[in-house]
């Protein structure tokens, strides 16, 4: 059953990575009508597999597969469906479909374990619109902070505008917040985005902990100016002082060991050949496994950018965006998840995610465990990102096996 399952997952994929904001390549933010064409596409599947489907004032979809009892705790499954620009197109929606898969296979045969399952497909995880990742987890989890609504996009719209412009309700968001005695818990099935699986020839592994992560926006101002004119001595340079800083953060990352930086975004105005740049805007994103180290990291750049702007008559805006803590998978979910991996025959392999996930905002309502599936390279948040259906296959079995253990200790 779960092989011809893939070949319709993997059709699937497709079809979700055909609906995009840009022409030519795969970029679906958060609270736009690309988004909801997903959305929508997305809800006609779980209708069909027998589900009540929700969309919540935050923009999150919700496919409800009932329970035996009606008062049973819910189990909740899926990922995202927003994406990164130029995005490769299993980062997310894998995850949405094995668990709308692992579902169907469970109205085909008729069942109903003693909990409900939700298949979520979160709104927004990665933060591209917005710069502040797990929107949609953060609203389940009531950990959305209503000041992150003033946050405007490229283009000045405002968060909240945004949301309501794809029908959410600003106001009610903080309503999503779910009962935590009422959860069994959350799994999300998500590609590694890492080479690890790849290498050890394992279509699956289980996550034991995820980095954590810190966003900052910095703004460097110096002083426009003519090309041809300004002497290099005068300059208030603000490219050549983010360059800096720039290699600066490289150089920290590279020295520290599991320390990670990137530099994504880089605006530099006015943005024109004959100008000398007056102010960049950047983005730095901080992460490591362990929490102190990664503060320490931060803390160490904050600093190495005021000396190097101090040097060069250049303002610094520092604005820390977002903290999430490294977070480790709930032992007894993830103990279960590694026994449905074995019972499925493959060897139980634990893995660390340097990448970010909606289990991040969740651990602190529901216990989380999350499954890695292997992904051709380790290549992700790019249009090589693959996976094969062979994999997804496994990918489903294993979440069925899941869903069959916990029923039988009665996770009700
Ligand atoms: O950035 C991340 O780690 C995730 O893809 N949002
Ligand atoms: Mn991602
Ligand atoms: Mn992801």
């Amino acid at each position: 059953m779960s092989h011809s399952a893939a070949q319709r997952l993997m059709a699937r994929i497709d079809e979700l990575a055909a609906i995009s904001e840009e022409p030519g390549r795969l970029t679906r933010r958060f609270a736009t009508p690309a988004l909801s064409e997903a959305m929508a596409l997305v809800a006609n599947w779980m209708e069909a597999a027998g589900m009540t489907v929700r969309r919540d004032h935050l923009g999150n979809l919700t496919g409800r597969y009932e329970a035996a009892r009606p008062d049973a705790k819910t189990l909740l499954l899926g990922s995202h469906l927003d994406t990164v620009r130029d995005a490769g197109k299993f980062d997310g929606p894998l995850g949405v479909l094995v668990a709308l898969a692992a579902v169907e296979e469970l109205a085909a045969r008729g069942e109903r374990p003693p909990f409900a399952v939700e298949v979520v497909a979160f709104a927004d995880e990665e933060g591209l619109r917005f710069h502040s990742a797990y929107l949609g987890s953060s609203a389940l989890a009531g950990g959305f902070r209503s000041e992150w609504l003033e946050l405007a996009d490229a283009d000045g719209v405002s968060m909240a505008a945004a949301i309501r412009q794809a029908g959410g309700d600003p106001a009610a968001i903080a309503g999503e917040r779910r009962d935590p005695a009422a959860l069994v818990g959350w799994c999300e099935v998500h590609i590694e985005q890492g080479p690890v699986l790849e290498r050890l020839g394992l279509p699956v592994g289980v996550v034991e902990a995820i980095a954590g992560q810190s966003r900052i926006s910095a703004t460097f101002s110096g002083l426009a100016g003519h090309a041809g004119t300004v002497p290099m001595e005068l300059r208030q340079d603000a490219l050549c002082a983010a360059a800096a800083f720039v290699l600066a953060a490289e150089t920290l990352a590279r020295q520290t060991a599991g320390l990670v930086a990137t530099v994504g975004q880089l605006q530099v105005s006015p943005g024109a050949s004959n100008v000398v740049p007056g102010s960049v805007a950047l983005t730095l994103d901080v992460r490591h496994a362990e929490d102190e180290h990664r503060q320490a990291a931060v803390e160490f750049l904050r600093d190495a950018a005021s000396s190097i702007c101090s040097a060069r008559e250049i303002d610094l805006d520092w604005r820390p965006s977002q903290e999430s803590p490294a977070t480790r998978c709930d032992e007894a979910l993830t103990d279960l998840l590694a026994l449905a991996v074995a019972e499925e025959g493959h060897p139980v392999e634990m893995l660390v995610s340097g990448a970010g996930h909606d289990a991040v905002a969740l651990a602190p309502l529901t216990p989380v465990a999350m499954l890695f599936v292997r992904c051709k390279g380790g290549i992700s948040h790019h249009p090589d990102e693959s996976a094969s259906a062979e994999d997804a296959a496994a990918a489903i079995e294993v979440l069925g096996r899941f869903l069959a253990l916990l029923a039988e200790r009665g996770a009700a």
